[in-house]
């Protein structure tokens, strides 16, 4: 097994004894008042880069804090594991494998070398080849089996060969052309139904989307959207309805198709960190290829800010370190993610996968298991839904939930009315979260309000809020092709980041491997083609469904 990450148990580091040593002596304290004691403390906290502001200041942390973590990271050798990752090494150890999804987007045209080739001008010819394909299918040029034009675009894909492109999709409608985009992952019968009922197969495109071509909810929907298709149109009309993206030529040519319309992806780019490559065919349709060439374009920047900049202005390494404050050292189990956009009401979703699946291991890079905590858990809806939904429990609740605030200065349809509120709602959670209220202040707002005397009293431990609730706030200019795709590759950093320093491997995923050999042997049993032995629970269950 390669081994060109560093191997260090964080907890052994100078760094991380010091920040336990550190968080008793600053626990007891308000984040307000560190505002008090550090007379510039937006120094250190805020960062201004590209159409970005980000605001890490009401956090439960002061400037020792910041100095321990950015110990921490040079201790743990971030440095040596940035560069490693994009120099193509074999990073992710236990699939052999480089990590290059920061080869999709780069700025400029320098090599990358995997296995001594280099992978540069292959990532060109096959973006050539997707964009030139798009542009037949957007301005019509491509017709169906019937001489129609395409309408009609299903991309049937699971996990990362889903919820990239769909989050993506719909993040992007403001930019969206004619093309209707439906987006199908489930193996549930209903839910493919559903898909087909209202569509026309001389009109829609499928594009199955599956690195391997192997998974079994995407191949199955595939077959029997195939069946679909050919109750309603002939054989030789699969080569103009259906397209593929994989890494496997031979099992897409296996299902009817042709190398021609099939869009190669490389087994460097992990499932989800792939919307960048050919898996992001279905954005590059929805939105043309120069709005996806500027999703790149933010990725790429983001990217070079992330390479380039120190760690104490590196708004991921940044992130990402105070993510390690709260999980390790203040014991937050989850983390909540708020767009103040509907937009981008799937971005939590989206980025569960990216990092529950990443860095959710409990063995180290040196083969044994972990004794501190890894992967946080991740969770959030837009604002303002969000806060009429659990801020309840954001505020008043026991639980410890650094919350990331995402919101955007200029709306994208001129609504200035209702931008002003939503913003007024943005600010004010994260100033709410951090000052509370008293019980002074909840008592003198009674009184104000007409509330007999004798019922304030008993009121009053209700209508208190603690306070000191952490927040980061990142305010970006717009929501743009460009900025999307730097906020995204910005969480991709924060990831690894944190894979770095917990001393774990965050580009494997043996653990959803698991459940797909166990469908299938369970699967096996339904069908009457074996009888494997199971526990009571699982067989009753089992014999629920005979
Ligand atoms: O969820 C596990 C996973 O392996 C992801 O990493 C991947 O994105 C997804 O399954 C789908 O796999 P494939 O693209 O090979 O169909």
């Amino acid at each position: 097994m390669p081994k060109p990450l560093p191997n260090t148990n964080p907890t052994s580091l100078p760094a991380w004894k010091a920040l336990a040593q550190h968080k008793k002596s600053i626990e007891s304290f308000q984040i307000k008042s560190f505002f008090k004691q550090e007379p510039n403390r937006l120094d250190y906290t805020t960062f201004s880069w590209e159409e970005f502001y980000v605001d890490t200041s009401k956090n439960r942390w002061d400037k020792k804090t910041f100095e321990l973590l950015i110990q921490l990271c040079n201790e743990s050798q971030l440095k040596v594991a940035i560069e490693a990752q994009f120099a193509g090494e074999k990073i992710n150890a236990t699939e052999d494998r480089a990590v290059l999804h920061t080869a999709l987007r780069k700025l400029d045209s320098s090599a990358v070398y995997v296995n001594s080739e280099n992978i540069v001008p292959e990532v060109k010819i096959v973006q050539e080849k997707m964009f030139a394909f798009c542009e037949k299918i957007i301005s019509g040029e491509w017709k169906g089996y019937s001489g129609k034009s395409i309408t009609h675009v299903v991309n049937i894909g699971i996990g990362g060969s889903d919820l990239g492109p769909a989050m993506v999709v719909e993040a992007l409608e403001h930019y969206k052309n004619h093309l209707h985009m439906r987006f199908i992952s489930n193996v549930e019968g209903d839910h493919y139904q559903e898909i087909v009922k209202d569509l026309h197969p001389e009109t829609t495109l499928f594009v199955i989307v599956s690195k391997t071509f192997t998974t079994q909810e995407t191949l199955s929907n595939a077959n029997s959207i195939r069946e679909w298709f050919l109750q309603k149109a002939p054989e030789n009309a699969i080569s103009k309805h259906f397209v593929a993206v994989s890494t496997n030529i031979e099992k897409t040519a296996a299902f009817g198709i042709s190398k021609e319309n099939t869009f190669p992806m490389n087994d460097w780019v992990g499932g989800r960190f792939s919307l960048w490559s050919t898996v992001g065919l279905s954005i590059a349709l929805a939105v043309g290829p120069l709005h996806f060439k500027k999703l790149l374009e933010g990725a790429g920047q983001m990217d070079q800010h992330f390479k380039e900049t120190p760690f104490e202005k590196n708004i991921p390494v940044v992130l990402a370190l105070l993510s390690i404050w709260y999980n390790n050292f203040w014991g937050a189990e989850s983390e909540a993610l708020i767009p103040y956009t509907q937009y981008l009401r799937n971005f939590p979703a989206y980025l569960q996968q990216g990092i529950m699946e990443s860095n959710g291991k409990s063995v180290g890079r040196d083969g044994k298991r972990v004794n501190y905590e890894t992967g946080t858990i991740i969770w959030g809806a837009s604002g303002t839904n969000a806060q009429h939904a659990f801020f309840q429990l954001i505020h008043q609740g026991t639980k410890l939930i650094p919350t990331d605030f995402i919101g955007f200065k200029k709306e994208l349809k001129k609504n200035p009315d209702h931008q002003q509120k939503l913003l007024a709602n943005f600010i004010a959670q994260t100033e709410a979260l951090m000052n509370g209220k008293t019980a002074e202040e909840a008592s003198l707002e009674l009184q104000n309000s007409g509330v007999a005397s004798e019922f304030i009293k008993q009121l009053v431990p209700f209508k208190v809020f603690e306070g000191n609730k952490p927040t980061n706030t990142l305010l970006i200019d717009q929501l743009t092709p460009k900025t999307l795709g730097s906020l995204i590759a910005l969480y991709e950093h924060k990831i690894f980041v944190q894979g770095v320093i917990w001393n774990i491997y965050s580009y494997d995923q043996w653990g959803v491997e698991l459940g797909k050999q166990l469908a299938n042997v369970i699967l096996n049993d339904l069908s009457g083609i074996s009888s494997h032995k199971h526990d009571p629970s699982t067989t009753a269950l089992l014999n629920q469904l005979k």
